[in-house]
């Protein structure tokens, strides 16, 4: 038996065709039964069966194999660190088709993942339900079974649970029987599919229900009382559905620019639609079709709010499950930008209905075509739903927090090699998602749109309820567009990193050349095949060409016009200018030349090459002064999240400066924090009170007296009148930031108001955002009071984590207390992912090569698999940031640059 030990991947003696399982769940204590009929095709004579199991109790004597007769095992093992389940048998089992039976039992964990237990209250009475959680592989630890996602199964499912509950799982009900206060419900038999993506929800819940226009019924459940809290998320739901399936999709110029002329219109007004083809194009605007050209596959879908939640979402094929906060939506107290998430997530999950449920990766190594799919998607939908949110510009953000991670040495491939199924929850990171998603933006701009789509369409039927590599996909890209797909893609997704192309005028030529770009500054040796895009003077020629070697020169005439090259950020990589281009580029910005995407672009390489030390700090602050009158979100949002960088390292390198730098950075954000004002104007844009909430935001932190004022007068309104007109949701974490910008040991009132505001909300997005903003009080005794609540039961266990955001102020605090409750915190979030985030938070705000060590040292004896890669990647950030403070130290020029920025007038 131990030869099966230490694989990354089951041995296939016999692979699954069928599942039958049966759960009865104990919700009061805490337990389940359960046993499974597995259908069995065994495709080699074989002594063992070798499956995944893990935390279940098997009895040996439930075991038992049968096609024309019956063979019971001579031994039954489970060894808990493979999480296998080996069989032996005493003779050959015949090849051919074979029963399974295994009976079992295990506990309702509260660890968020397999078959776990999350509470609620119900006319204040505390109580379970009893929830799954399987990807990426815990299937194990509800059923025995092949917990890999190429052994795709059907699987029909029966519950046995107390009558007076709502018991979902993937399918509609077949059956139900009421036998006293138990109910035994029969669900359909599912397609085939993989298991983790089989799902079970049992608990009190009402819902709202709505309809796509060919009948399936979608529904969303809620806590009791809360339905109407789901209608907007049922709303964005019935709409996808359509458009993923159906409906026509409407591009914007801005994601296909090459593309402006096809029709614009719905299916059922498509006079030359064609049957069969996705797609359709005549006359002027823009590019319709049916985005995946295949219908849902099941009956129903349902999408359900649990209150302890590890994930943000799951995508269980026809049974979503959700936090709350990414799914419930409350008119009166939920924000533009909760709203923003809820339509995002959803969109998410529901691509994956087709992109991972129905054609899903054939290992984990591809499991960013899962979700970096599903994210490039979520876009194209949010963007066909709600054109006024600009949501391809927000995409930049996820570009970015994408070059962020992947400007580390410690870094992996997009396509990375899984030995064991701990390593697999860490991957689940900005790597898969974000660049993921933009590599896929890259690509689809470089083949266009419609044969991107055309293409993404035959993939999806060829591979419709099998397994797919990325090579596949690759496949059939190239196949559809006549393009070097698989060439060009390789050299993003079998290596680490991407690339800075550096750019030199040079007479009437332009000079390219491209090197790895790594934060910490270092050279490494990647080469990529880059999609060079450039505008010169306007947007209305540009010139594109693969720069596939390390350098090359095209000729650009002469003229002083400002050369934007990776045209609206569609590149996976980033731009370094010569000083000549870059004032001109720094002027077109002034002038408003530049779209909202290529100005984002500009101002966050310029961050990066600062930060890696290719360029100084002044330089970079320059050119932050030249986005003063910077009106668009995304770009001004980002421009604030550099501002607390730059701000945090400043405090470290160059602390007498630190009161130029906040006053150059109030001057900066008070130009539109002024024109936005602190009262939502009547039907203003989305983006606008997004926007709004930041800039305050922001200027609070900074300390900004009269925000500050301001904050504190609201909110006294707010706690003598919870519905009052002066803090909307918009505004709240702007006034809770400020109040805790004043609060101090011997002024606590702010801390203790906000804590009562917690205490009496229902409603998540609340909680959520007190938690954040407890924690940017800048005294040490209150940071240390937060962080112990954030243990104590009033917080959640998948809260907890956003409490972590302390400030500067905060890292020694936080870091001393990550120390002392090193085991406790270990103990409870362990297991998970949310794990990571206590050491990426805590650890990489430092500063310094003496931190780095005594990091390093604390956690030589504590290290595990789990969190090896995090931690690695936040000591990483402590090196760079620390050369980066030593670099901006050694600038001559900083000082005074700075006092003359701080001291401008405008
Ligand atoms: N498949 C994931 C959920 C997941 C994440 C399972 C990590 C196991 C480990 C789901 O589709 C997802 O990606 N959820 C995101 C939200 C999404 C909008 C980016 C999440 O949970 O954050
Ligand atoms: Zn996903």
């Amino acid at each position: 038996m131990e030869q099966f030990k230490g694989q990354p991947r089951l041995p296939k003696f016999a692979v699954p065709k069928a599942y039958n399982i049966r759960l009865k769940p104990d919700l009061s204590a805490c337990k389940f039964a359960g046993s499974v009929a597995i259908s069995l095709d065994v495709v080699s004579d074989t002594n063992f069966i070798v499956l995944n199991a893990a935390d279940l109790t098997i009895a040996p004597s439930s075991v038992s194999f049968t096609n024309s007769k019956e063979f019971r095992p001579v031994k039954v093992e489970l060894f808990e660190a493979d999480e296998i389940l080996v069989l032996e048998f005493a003779e050959k089992l015949p090849t051919g088709a074979g029963l399974l039976r295994i009976d079992f039992e295990g506990v309702l964990n509260d660890k968020m993942k397999g078959f776990y237990r999350s509470t609620y209250e119900i006319n204040g009475e505390k109580r379970n339900m009893a929830v799954t959680q399987f990807e990426p592989a815990d299937a194990r630890r509800c059923f025995p079974c092949w917990d890999e996602p190429a052994c795709k199964a059907k699987f029909t499912i029966k519950l046995e649970v107390p009558s007076d509950l709502v018991a979902l799982s993937n399918m509609p009900a077949a059956e139900e029987k009421v036998e006293g206060d138990s109910k035994i419900i029969s669900y359909q038999e599912t397609p085939l599919m993989s298991t983790y993506l089989v799902a079970v929800v049992v608990g009190l819940f009402d819902y709202v229900e709505g309809q796509t226009s060919d009948g399936i019924k979608v529904r969303v459940y809620c806590q009791v009382g809360k339905a109407n809290q789901g209608n907007f998320a049922l709303n964005v739901a019935v709409k996808t559905l359509e458009l993923y399936k159906e409906y026509v999709l409407l591009l914007p110029s801005s994601i296909a620019p090459c593309i402006n002329h096809y029709w614009l219109g719905r299916e059922s007004e498509m006079k030359f639609w064609s049957g069969g083809e996705s797609w359709i194009g005549v006359g002027t605007v823009k590019l319709c079709f049916r985005y995946f050209a295949v219908p849902y596959s099941l009956p129903k879908l349902d999408m359900i709010a649990i209150p302890d939640f590890a994930a943000g979402a799951m995508e269980n094929y026809g049974l979503v499950t959700y936090r709350e906060t990414a799914l419930l939506y409350d008119d009166q107290h939920s924000a533009a930008a909760n709203k923003q998430r809820v339509a995002t997530v959803v969109a998410h999950e529901l691509a994956h209905q087709w992109f991972g449920n129905l054609v899903t990766m054939e290992w984990w190594t591809h499991l960013w075509l899962n979700e970096g799919f599903a994210t490039w998607v979520s876009y194209l939908a949010t963007d066909s739903l709600f054109p006024e949110w600009k949501i391809w510009t927000q995409f930049l953000d996820e570009l970015t927090e994408g070059l962020r991670l992947d400007g580390l040495e410690e870094s992996h491939p997009i396509e990375v090699e899984i030995n064991h199924a701990s390593e697999i929850d860490e991957i689940f990171d900005a790597i898969s998602y974000r660049k993921g998603a933009s590599v896929i933006r890259m690509l689809q701009s470089y083949l266009g749109a419609e044969p991107f789509q055309r293409s993404l369409a035959s993939y999806i039927k060829k591979y419709a309820c099998k397994n797919a590599k990325t090579e596949d996909l690759w496949a059939a890209l190239e196949e559809g567009s006549g393009e070097p797909v698989n060439m060009l893609m390789n050299s993003w997704t079998r290596q680490k990193g991407y690339p800075v192309v550096s750019v030199k005028l040079n007479g009437q030529k332009l000079e390219f050349e491209q090197t790895q770009f790594l934060s910490s500054g270092s050279q490494g040796d990647g080469q990529w095949i880059v999609p060079i895009t450039m505008c010169s003077g306007s947007y209305d020629a540009r010139k594109s060409f693969l720069l596939k070697t390390k350098s090359e020169s095209v000729d650009v005439g002469t003229g002083n016009a400002w050369i934007k090259v990776n045209v609206d950020q569609t590149g996976f990589y980033r731009v370094k200018y010569d000083e000549e281009l870059t004032a001109r580029l720094r002027y077109a910005i002034e002038k408003k030349s530049l779209t909202e995407m290529d100005r984002f672009g500009i101002l966050d390489d310029s961050f990066a090459l600062s930060m890696a030390r290719h360029q100084s700090l002044t330089s970079l602050l320059t050119l932050m002064a030249a986005y003063r009158e910077e009106p668009e979100y995304t770009v001004l949002s980002n421009l604030i999240s550099i501002s607390y960088k730059v701000g945090r390292i400043a405090a470290d390198a160059t602390p007498n400066l630190l009161e130029y730098f906040n006053q150059f950075f109030i001057g900066l954000f008070q130009y539109s924090a002024e024109k936005l004002g602190w009262d939502p104007k009547q039907g203003e844009s989305h983006l606008d009170a997004m926007l709004r909430g930041e800039l305050l935001t922001a200027l609070a932190q900074l300390g900004h007296d009269p925000t500050l004022d301001e904050a504190s007068r609201r909110f006294q309104a707010f706690l003598d009148d919870r519905n009052t007109p002066l803090l909307p949701p918009d505004l709240r974490r702007a006034a809770y930031v400020g109040v805790m910008q004043r609060v101090n040991a011997s002024n606590r009132s702010g801390y203790e108001s906000l804590l009562q505001v917690y205490r009496e909300t229902d409603l998540s997005q609340e909680k959520t955002r007190i938690l954040g903003s407890l924690a940017s009080c800048p005294d040490p005794k209150i940071i240390l009071e937060v962080l112990n609540f954030l243990l104590t039961p009033e917080v959640r266990n998948q809260d907890a984590v956003f409490g972590l955001a302390v400030g500067r102020e905060g890292r020694e605090i936080a870091w001393t207390w990550l120390k002392d409750n090193w085991e406790h915190i270990s103990k409870t979030w362990g297991s998970g992912f949310l794990m990571t985030r206590f050491v990426s938070a805590v650890v990489s705000p430092f500063a310094s090569f003496e931190k780095a060590k005594e990091v390093e040292e604390f956690f030589a004896s504590r290290t595990k698999p789990a969190i090896a890669r995090t931690l690695k990647q936040s000591l990483e950030r402590v090196y760079i940031n620390a050369k980066w403070v030593q670099n901006i130290q050694n600038e001559k020029e900083l000082g005074a640059a700075v006092q003359e920025l701080g001291h401008r007038k405008y």
